[in-house]
């Protein structure tokens, strides 16, 4: 594996995905938990940092852990901060060093460079620049206004560039990740999802024995593959529980059930619909509507579970980007990221957590679903939050708006898929506004509710773009869901984009 040591750069999961990408696997640890490094280790990545490496409280390690030990690679802030402890200078950038640039200069013969030739276009971002390397480094490419693009320790494999391979302006980016992983460290691009399949398979079995273990499948891609990777390691011993909290898409608690059982899986549907509609009764504050669901999610999940004798362990379909470690950009000091998936059950189940999915990225896990055989309307599902319909409904939630939210979002949905738009649409759903406005249908004058539409194209829902549906599709939608839909008379479509707005209502 690689190990990448990360200062904090918003480029850093970039670049394990691109490393992935090339079937090698490795892990991201910030620079201050530098993990032990086994014999698995082939090599290493020093990624950027928003620090510059001559402030103070910069962040520092001990190169000698690693260097002259195993294969370096140092990207930008890696690569001064190598510069810098090893005697060359670096001082603030005085031209531009933002953006696109190309390699004016490059050492054709230099393992790094194979396949990759002059006017090369590289993408970089920093605000400092090596002006100075020691004898013992060999400049190995140059841009016009970058002379040390990128360096080699002479006779070493520890390497170095200013620039961005990971990110897709570097047009020869992924040839150079791949000269460092093969030729360098002598990686042997083996890991694959098949391999990753059977290595998990193999693990879960000799970790769980004939232990019992307990799974809330939700309906998302995460769950499901968890809960299909562990039936494959342990058959009926895995417990799925899956709880209809009335707060689903329509139909979908029936669908989804029935898919699950032809997929062999031991599972235990729980009807909880009253329960978490009586608990929401009257609450119109976001944020209780959330602890109000988590809290009967919570009892009614654990009433299911002490139903399985002997139940030693809870398995979750936590992912990678839920427990790395990130690096603060504030200071040098690492904190773990705080996230609804991380935990989350009471204590008093005492169980052990397995979670084989939390070494992946969300599209691996898709890849991995795919090796498995897991049908693509399960893997190509839309997010779904865990509140469901409640985040949706604007104010107090009650069982008439949940019905008719239901309504229109079908409608919604089945109209983006027939039109071929639902792969294309990162996320869609329906809203339901709480808010009267007067309509004529017939002859009679209505004063009925408001459904309005929102669609975003987004990587990872941290950022995200309304999707520019075509007016045709949504004129189909807006007349079918006025039309059948009793209660709702306006349909309106959400065009904001986040930041500043966020993706749910709620
Ligand atoms: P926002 O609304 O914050 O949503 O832009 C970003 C992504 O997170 C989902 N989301 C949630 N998921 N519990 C969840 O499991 C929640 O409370 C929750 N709130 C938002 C949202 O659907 C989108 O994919």
């Amino acid at each position: 594996k690689i190990i990448i040591l990360d200062f904090g750069s918003q480029y850093t999961q970039l670049i394990a995905r691109r490393v992935r990408e090339l079937n090698v696997y490795c892990e991201i640890h910030p620079f201050n938990h530098i993990p032990e490094i086994t014999s698995d280790v082939k090599g290493v990545i020093l990624s950027g940092s928003p620090f510059s490496v001559r402030q103070e409280d910069a962040p520092q390690v001990d190169l000698g852990l690693f260097m002259d030990k195993y294969p370096v690679l140092a990207v930008c802030y890696g690569a001064q901060y190598i510069a810098q402890q090893s005697g060359g200078d670096v001082q603030p950038s005085s031209t531009r060093e933002y953006g696109r640039a190309k390699l004016g200069y490059v050492s054709e013969q230099n393992k790094l460079f194979k396949n990759i030739l002059t006017e090369s276009q590289v993408w970089m971002s920093h605000g400092d620049t090596i002006t100075e390397v020691p004898e013992s480094f060999e400049i190995i490419a140059s841009t016009d206004s970058v002379r040390v693009a990128a360096f080699q320790v002479k006779d070493t494999d520890t390497y170095a560039i200013q620039f961005h391979p990971e990110v897709t302006h570097s047009t020869d980016g992924k040839q150079l990740l791949e000269n460092f992983l093969v030729d360098i460290c002598g990686c042997k691009q083996d890991w694959t999802a098949d391999a990753f399949v059977e290595s998990t398979i193999a693990n879960l079995k000799s970790q769980l024995g004939d232990d019992k273990v307990v799974l809330g499948l939700s309906g998302g891609v995460d769950s499901s593959v968890a809960a299909v990777l562990l039936h494959k390691a342990i058959g009926t011993n895995l417990h799925c529980i899956f709880v209809d909290n009335g707060l689903l898409r329509k139909d979908e608690y029936e669908a989804v059930l029935e898919q699950y059982k032809h997929m062999g899986l031991n599972i235990k549907g729980v009807d909880a619909k009253e329960r978490f509609l009586g608990q929401l009764a009257g609450i119109k504050d976001p944020e209780l509507k959330r602890k109000a669901i988590g809290r009967v999610f919570i009892e009614v999940f654990d009433d299911a579970a002490h139903e399985v004798q002997d139940v030693v362990w809870l398995a979750q379909g936590t992912i990678y980007p839920d427990v790395i470690e990130s690096v603060s950009v504030k200071g040098p000091s690492a904190t773990i990221k705080s996230h609804h998936n991380v935990g989350g059950l009471p204590d008093f189940m005492k169980l052990k957590i397995v979670e084989p999915l939390n070494t992946l990225f969300k599209d691996e896990v898709r890849r991995v679903g795919k090796t498995l055989g897991i049908a693509d309307v399960i893997l190509g599902r839309h997010p779904f939050p865990g509140p469901g319909l409640a985040i949706r409904i604007l104010g107090d939630v009650t069982a008439e708006k949940v019905a008719i939210l239901q309504e229109a979002d079908a409608i919604y949905i089945n109209n983006l898929k027939e039109a071929g738009l639902y792969d294309q649409v990162w996320q869609a759903g329906a809203i339901f506004l709480p808010v009267q406005s007067v309509g004529v249908m017939g002859d009679e004058r209505t004063y009925e509710n408001v459904i309005c539409l929102r669609a975003v194209e987004s990587v990872d829902g941290m950022t995200a773009d309304w999707c520019h549906l075509p007016y045709p599709v949504l004129a189909k939608i807006s007349n079918e869901i006025i039309n059948k839909v009793k209660g709702i008379n306006r349909v309106v479509y959400d065009i904001s984009s986040k930041p500043p707005a966020t993706i749910e209502w709620e």
